[in-house]
């Protein structure tokens, strides 16, 4: 690697996430269906002789946590001695239910073992994903995809139809492990919703009332203030969901001009808000291959 090289690392949204039970390891078993969405932090790589993460503010020590793990898992799979020293463009929000840690952490792992000549077949890096966190699985795909286990099986589906997309967030954070934690067993649910919602996706249709999110209750109980979010987005928008464990939800818009004007509207409430899109799995490859010219 001679120059600096920059990847792009995407969010997501879940377009439907069901808990079906707790497991023995103290994880959940779920279903879920995500989607690859525009919002993304930019990892910078430079040539190092060891490994260092500069994730800019302190707030970000666990993305930037994450992307050291990913490096040093790496190194300790391999046994190679090379470094990186990577630094983060941040603009994804930290425990906000869009999976930047692990997004940036899966980008890590792709990236490295491209530019430290690392042969790893895709399973031993979905295996080592798994070991890092369970989401950072599909972030290795992108696009659409059905996910499943604990997160950590990831199955491939065509891109869902283009929408943009209007986050809003309330300001708040949630940790991940506290939604869980918070979740009621009578909330679990048998995943058949969302396993229809990934068919009719394989006939290249988005069915809106297959859209839901089994977490959300909980996550309300703890940030209260998602409530009237959602509250107020389905009323302009048929596909509202909170994505994730939260605390952010989301409303999906056909028309860029309908977003935008609804977007309008929360800002002047002062929640903060993003518009973006579906990003579909050729355009997550598109930036993945970047490193292939390094
Ligand atoms: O796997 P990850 O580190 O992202 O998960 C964070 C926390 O969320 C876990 O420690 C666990 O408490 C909870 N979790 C869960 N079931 C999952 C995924 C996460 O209970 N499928």
């Amino acid at each position: 690697m001679s120059r600096e090289l920059r990847v792009r690392s995407y969010a997501k949204i879940n377009l439907g996430l069901e808990i079906t039970g707790r497991r023995d390891d103290g994880y959940h078993d779920l279903v879920s269906v995500m989607q690859t969405i525009s919002l993304a932090d930019t990892l910078i790589f430079n040539p190092s002789d060891h490994i260092s993460v500069d994730s800019g503010v302190p707030e970000l020590a666990q993305e930037g946590d994450l992307i050291w793990k990913a490096a040093v898992a790496l190194r300790d799979t391999t046994g190679t001695n090379q470094g990186i020293h990577v630094r983060v463009e941040k603009e994804i929000p930290s425990k906000a239910g869009l999976g930047g840690g692990s997004s940036n952490c899966a980008t890590t792992l792709l990236v490295l073992s491209k530019i430290w000549k690392i042969g790893m077949p895709a399973e031993t890096l979905a295996k080592i994903a798994a070991t890092l966190g369970s989401d950072i699985a599909f972030f290795l795909h992108g696009g659409t995809a059905l996910t499943r286990g604990r997160g950590e099986m990831v199955e491939s589906l065509p891109d869902a139809p283009s929408r943009w997309v209007l986050l809003v967030n309330p300001r708040e954070s949630l940790s991940t492990a506290s939604v869980f934690q918070e979740l009621r067993a009578e909330e679990h649910t048998n995943g058949s919703a969302t396993l229809r919602l990934a068919s009719r996706e394989r006939e290249g249709i988005l069915d809106y009332k297959l859209m839901r999110n089994n977490l959300s209750l909980a996550a309300q109980r703890l940030c209260p203030s998602i409530k009237p979010i959602l509250t107020e987005l389905r009323e302009y928008s048929s596909a509202t969901l909170m994505s994730g464990s939260g605390s952010t939800s989301f409303g999906l818009f056909e028309n860029k001009q309908e977003a935008r004007a609804v977007e309008e509207m929360f800002v002047a409430r002062n929640y903060n808000t993003l518009l973006c899109a579906f990003i579909p799995g050729h355009e997550v490859m598109r930036e993945k291959l970047k490193t292939m010219y390094i």
